[in-house]
């Protein structure tokens, strides 16, 4: 590869998941540490950073097509980008992404970005690298300091997962589970307030399994964090996820009764309703267990909004225990939910299990669930009307005037008047719709 000059703009783009967003995040501010800056939106990049998905084979394919698109782009153009591959996929398929994709010059996994300066520095010479190390949390205290951020920010909590649910990728490409200091995530939390966040979402991908030691030296679990985050002052709505059945703790279900900053919304994926798949899956609970968990948080919080992710077409899954999700759907009544056709991830157990379902019944099994799911997030939408609840105001809406945010329940929420971006304002919800709602501002009434 040929040298090339210091890159002075970057583009990265994230895929999959929120904590993607977060990594994304913080390797831009990195960048910018070196003197780069984002390229003006519609130019060109002279860095272009995907920070990828193997979650499913589609989101790990997709990092292919880009990387060529890109490079025709820079033909074109007559310029090349640098090209750096970050993410899950880096980590699963570095050597790979090396040999299929010679315009990459950079792969970093996700532990391993914090040394992407170096790399790039490499790069500039025409040296291609690969770091897919997994130095545990080494990268945290590498990373510079938080100084922006959008009124909803990310924290990541917790990295990897011991789960070892047997259809995902997750514990081999995030690693195992390890949870990040307490005082580095409150000395985060704080930061991210003075530079204008109202509210933090907490994240791992096995987010109730964090776990540390207060400033006493007092052992806490996610509840005791939230807890001690929710005296942060300036902070205003505290959520977190992703979470697993098992590692729920009554302390966690009590929060939510307690902490009004913790908002009313859980993501607890149950993947689906059947026992006996839930068993291959690996999953450690079952349909029934999973149901009086929800029961205790609902005791709660009555009105908690819930979440879910699910998977169709699990090797084996028949049309009896699909059916069995859809009575398990119906029984929660879910405020809004993922679903996804299982999909078959290199080194998983679940890849060569005997009995894989055929594409066209995945498909069908996904429309009748999406059903099922659409139905219900707009009924729960619909049950929030004539209720008032205050918005965080996050960005322009669509139209010259409007404005649109989050509820406590995290519906999208879109109205008109005097606001703007990190408000929180009262709102009275006014009009439903499956994807978000229409809300009418309260007039501020005069201390
Ligand atoms: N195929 C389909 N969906 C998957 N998920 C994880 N692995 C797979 C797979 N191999 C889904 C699960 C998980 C969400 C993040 O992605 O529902 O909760
Ligand atoms: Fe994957 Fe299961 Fe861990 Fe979630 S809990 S990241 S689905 S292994």
């Amino acid at each position: 590869m040929k040298p090339t000059t210091s890159p002075k703009t970057y583009k990265v783009k994230s895929f999959g998941c929120q904590m993607n967003v977060y990594d994304g995040e913080r390797m831009a501010e990195m960048l910018g540490e070196q003197g780069i800056v984002p390229a003006p939106e519609g130019e060109d990049a002279d860095l272009v950073v995907l920070n990828t998905c193997h979650i499913r084979e589609k989101a790990a394919e997709k990092v292919y097509s880009d990387i060529g698109r890109i490079s025709k782009a820079g033909a074109e153009a007559g310029k090349q980008p640098l090209i750096a591959v970050a993410g899950c996929v880096a980590q699963a398929e570095g050597e790979e992404i090396m040999a299929r994709a010679p315009a990459v010059s950079m792969v970093v996994g996700p532990q391993a970005y914090h040394r992407l300066p170096e790399m790039l520095d490499k790069a500039v010479k025409g040296e291609r690298a690969t770091d897919t190390d997994m130095p545990a949390i080494a990268k945290f205290a590498a990373l510079p300091e938080r100084r922006r951020t959008a009124p909803a920010s990310f924290l990541t909590v917790q990295e990897g997962c011991d789960k070892f649910c047997t259809y995902c990728v997750v514990p081999y490409t995030r690693g195992a589970e390890i949870s990040r200091p307490y005082s580095d995530l409150v000395t985060e939390a704080k930061k991210l307030v003075d530079a204008g966040a109202k509210e933090i979402t907490l994240l791992g991908q096995n987010v109730s399994a964090w776990s540390g030691e207060n400033e006493k030296g007092h052992p806490v679990g996610l509840a005791g964090l939230i807890r001690d985050l929710a005296k942060v002052d300036g902070l205003a709505r505290i959520r977190y996820t992703t979470s697993h059945p098992a590692d729920m703790d009554d302390e966690l279900i009590a929060a939510h009764g307690e902490i009004d900053k913790l908002m009313p919304f859980l993501h607890l994926p149950v993947q689906a309703g059947s026992d006996r798949v839930l068993k291959a899956m690996n999953r450690s609970h079952t349909a029934e267990s999973y149901l009086k968990l929800l029961d205790g948080f609902r005791a709660a919080r009555p009105d908690l909004a819930l979440s879910g992710d699910f998977i169709v077409g699990f090797p084996g899954e028949t049309d009896a225990e699909f059916e069995e999700t859809l009575a398990l759907v119906d029984e929660v009544g879910y405020a809004q939910a993922f679903s996804f056709k299982y999909s078959p991830r290199p080194g998983t157990p679940a890849a060569t299990m005997d009995g894989q379902v055929p594409k066209v019944v995945m498909d069908e099994r996904l429309q009748r669930l999406q059903a099922a799911l659409n139905r219900d997030q707009l009924a729960f939408n619909k049950n929030t009307v004539g209720r008032g609840c205050e918005v965080l105001v996050e960005r322009k809406g669509k139209h010259p005037g409007q404005w649109l945010g989050k509820s406590p329940w995290l519906q999208s929420v879109w109205f008109e008047g005097r606001a703007q971006i990190g408000d929180l304002v009262q709102v009275d919800l006014v009009e439903a719709g499956p994807n978000s709602l229409a809300g009418k501002l309260r007039e501020a009434v005069a201390a």
